[in-house]
C-alpha cells in the first residue's frame, strides 16, 4: 500500500474545523474535529455522521447522553481552537465562560458560534480507534455568514508554538488511533 500517496492526496483536502460539544447533566465539554460529514440530502431529514476517539473525554459523554452539539468556528473563534482541540475535558470545564444554552437533544451548545447543529444520536459503529455516530439534527441555527475556519487556516493563523504543540499531538494520537486499529483488525471488533 502506497501510504505516502495517501497521505499526499488527504493533503489536498482542506477540511472545516468543527467544535463537538456534549453533556450527561453532570459533566460538559467538548473537542475540535475535522470528521463531521452531512449524512442526509433530504433537506427536512437532515443527519450527520461524526467521528470521535473512544478516548476522549467528549465521547464518554456522548456515550452517555446519546447526544452532541456541533458548531462551525470562524476566524474570530480561532482560539476555540486551542480551548477545545489540546486539553481534555477531564482537568478542566472548556465550556467555563462561554455563552451557552442546552439544546432540544441536552447537548449543551455554544451560542455565538457562527452555526451550529443540535443532534441526537440514531446508530454508531465502533471501528477500533473510533466510534462513528450517524446523528439526526434536532435543532439548528446558522446566524452570521462569515468565512469559515478551516485547517489550513488555522495553521497559518497559529502561533509557531500552538502550531508545534498540535503536530506533536497529531504525531501522538495517530500512534494511540494506530494500536486500536491494528488490535481491532486482530480481532477485536
Ligand atoms: C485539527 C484537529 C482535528 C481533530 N479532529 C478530531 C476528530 O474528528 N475526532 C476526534 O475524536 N478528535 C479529533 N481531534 C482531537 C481532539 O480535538 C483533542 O484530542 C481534544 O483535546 C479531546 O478533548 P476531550 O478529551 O476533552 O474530549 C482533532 C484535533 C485537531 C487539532
Amino acid at each position: 500500500m502506497d501510504s505516502a500517496a495517501a497521505s499526499k492526496l488527504f493533503r489536498r483536502l482542506d477540511r472545516e474545523l468543527w467544535v463537538v460539544t456534549a453533556g450527561d447533566g453532570v459533566r460538559r465539554g467538548g473537542l475540535l474535529a475535522t470528521f463531521v460529514s452531512q449524512a442526509s440530502i433530504v433537506p427536512h431529514l437532515p443527519r450527520v455522521l461524526v467521528g470521535l476517539a473512544k478516548r476522549h473525554h467528549t465521547w464518554e459523554l456522548v456515550e452517555s447522553s446519546g447526544a452532541f452539539g456541533l458548531h462551525l468556528l470562524g476566524e474570530e473563534q480561532l482560539d476555540w481552537a486551542w480551548r477545545f482541540g489540546l486539553s481534555s475535558g477531564r482537568d478542566s470545564d472548556k465550556l467555563s465562560g462561554l455563552a451557552t444554552r442546552v439544546g432540544a437533544s441536552g447537548a449543551p451548545l455554544l451560542t455565538e458560534a457562527p452555526g451550529w447543529l443540535d443532534c441526537r444520536v440514531e446508530a454508531r459503529l465502533d471501528t477500533g480507534d473510533r466510534t462513528v455516530y450517524l446523528a439526526e439534527v434536532v435543532d439548528a441555527r446558522a446566524p452570521n455568514p462569515c468565512p469559515i475556519l478551516t485547517v489550513k487556516r488555522m495553521l497559518q493563523m497559529a502561533p509557531a508554538d500552538r502550531r508545534r504543540i498540535l503536530e506533536e499531538q497529531l504525531v501522538r494520537d495517530g500512534a494511540a488511533d494506530a494500536c486500536a486499529i491494528e488490535e481491532w483488525r486482530r480481532g477485536g471488533r
